[in-house]
């Protein structure tokens, strides 16, 4: 197949690119300075010495939201920007000042009094209203942004633009999954229980899934391209498995409209469409392998090792998942693998637009190193979260709480925190070769 590499185009497509990837960045910044805090609280012999573990919780629920909620929704919003038009610059920028208002909101939102931590799935709360205000800020802005994607990313040949047809795909779903929080927000008895905000976020937390692994692939597509190894796969055939791998979201509004938000049969089934819906994705999932083959021959490049790791964490996240049993560190193992997977897609897709959004390339060893390091770490990281599980070490708890007594406890722990230890010094890495890259002029 013809390469499909997406040209960015000049003038808004190119300034919402860039200032989508700051916002990430910075969110990125900020949950990895917290997931530092998350592993030494949770480490054998340094939780007994390390003295912020009482932020335990709080830096918890803000290490998920800007990872899984800003940096996922502000990278987002950086391939829809790329790879759409150059109309409703304003809503684009409109929806760009909201979240990032509402991202500097909810990161100082733990040093306002009563920041009461609320450890629920998907969106972790602070029962507070600065952080409930950032929450409704950043759900606007997102909103805004997803909008324009919809209307910006449509692509002229439905059958013919790939990459730009994956990401109008991935604008849909996380329409969905804005549209179900809202429903579930209008809907959901308000009672004053932690389970409230674990059935107001499950509907909308479970659908934004199907968009963070549709644009997985279509960041895979994309470095693979950009290594000159288009995918052979017709553009038509892509095009078509984006279809099927989305087609399962359909059952989204469903839900919704046949079965009571809040309701015990409703948050099963969406348990259930995550089980059943996301193996709709196999087919996308075996396009990236393969091209992921294929890039074996191109040069050492930053993306290439992105894309190398992205995949390993990706399917390790993705067996982890089928091994979950009960309540214990098997189920981070598994989010970890699954959004990590994710997470380094997004590095190496970011380390190909740098240069074209006209920032600086991502130069040196460091940055061809940076994926490995990172998922080098969050592999070590995730086996032993996967190993503790197994002997039933519990999920959010920290230092003595975690009643680690044995020894296959403590050594699956201690390797948690060495392999989470790594990889913050991966993501450091990350931010250094972005920053190097993001405040140097491009060379002519
Ligand atoms: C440097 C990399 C990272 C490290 C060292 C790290 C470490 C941790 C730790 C130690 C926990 C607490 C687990 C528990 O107590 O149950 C945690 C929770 C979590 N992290 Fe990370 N994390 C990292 C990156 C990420 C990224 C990039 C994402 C998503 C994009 C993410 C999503 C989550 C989620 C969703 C939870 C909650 C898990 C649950 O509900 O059981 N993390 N992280």
């Amino acid at each position: 197949m013809d390469s499909q590499i997406v040209k960015v185009s000049p003038g808004a497509p190119t300034a919402l690119a860039r200032a989508w990837l700051w916002l990430g960045v910075m969110a990125l910044i900020g949950s990895g300075l917290l997931a530092l805090l998350l592993v030494f609280s949770r480490t054998p012999g340094i939780q007994d010495v390390f003295p912020l573990k009482e932020f335990f919780r709080s830096a918890l629920v803000v290490h998920v939201d800007l990872s899984v909620a800003i940096w996922f929704m502000a990278f987002a919003a950086v391939i829809w920007s790329a790879v759409g038009g150059a109309g409703l610059a304003w809503l684009g920028w409109a929806g760009f000042a909201l979240a990032s208002i509402g991202t500097v909101v909810m990161t100082v939102s733990p040093f306002f009094p009563g920041a009461e931590p609320v450890l629920n799935n998907y969106i972790p709360v602070l029962k507070q209203d600065v952080f409930f205000a950032s929450l409704w800020i950043c759900g606007v802005g997102f909103s805004l942004a997803v909008l324009r994607a919809l209307i910006t990313t449509w692509p002229k040949r439905v059958f013919s633009e790939p990459l730009r047809f994956g990401g109008f795909v991935g604008a849909v779903a996380a329409f969905f999954a804005l549209a179900a929080f809202f429903w579930s927000w209008a809907m959901v008895p308000k009672i004053d229980e932690p389970i409230y905000f674990e059935v107001l976020f499950w509907g909308g937390g479970h659908t934004l899934q199907f968009q963070h692994a549709l644009l997985m692939v279509v960041a895979w597509l994309w470095i693979a391209d950009h290594l000159g190894q288009p995918s052979k796969a017709s553009p038509r055939a892509l095009s078509i498995l984006y279809l099927v791998a989305a087609f399962p979201l359909l059952a989204v509004p469903l839900i919704y409209l046949t079965v009571p938000p809040g309701s015990l049969p409703h948050m099963e089934l969406f348990a259930k469409l995550m089980k059943w819906g996301h193996p709709y994705m196999g087919p996308l999932i075996l396009v990236g392998m393969l091209s992921l083959w294929n890039v074996r021959k191109a040069a050492a490049h930053p993306a290439k090792s992105a894309f190398i790791a992205s995949f390993a964490l990706f399917a390790l996240g993705g067996v982890l998942g089928y091994l979950i049993q009960g309540v214990n560190v098997v189920i981070p193992a598994h989010y970890h693998g699954s959004t990590v997977g994710v997470t380094l897609s997004f590095m190496g897709l970011a380390y190909v637009l740098l240069p074209t959004l006209g920032f600086g390339k991502p130069e040196g060893r460091m940055a061809v190193w940076q994926p490995y390091v990172y998922g080098g770490g969050q592999l070590i990281h995730v086996l032993g979260l996967a190993w503790s599980g197994g002997y039933g070490v519990q999920r959010k708890v920290a230092g003595a709480e975690q009643a680690l007594h044995t020894l296959p406890q403590k050594l699956g722990m201690g390797m948690m925190g060495l392999g989470g230890a790594i990889a913050v010094i991966g993501g450091i890495m990350f931010i250094l070769v972005c920053l190097k890259a993001m405040t140097s002029r491009k060379e002519k």
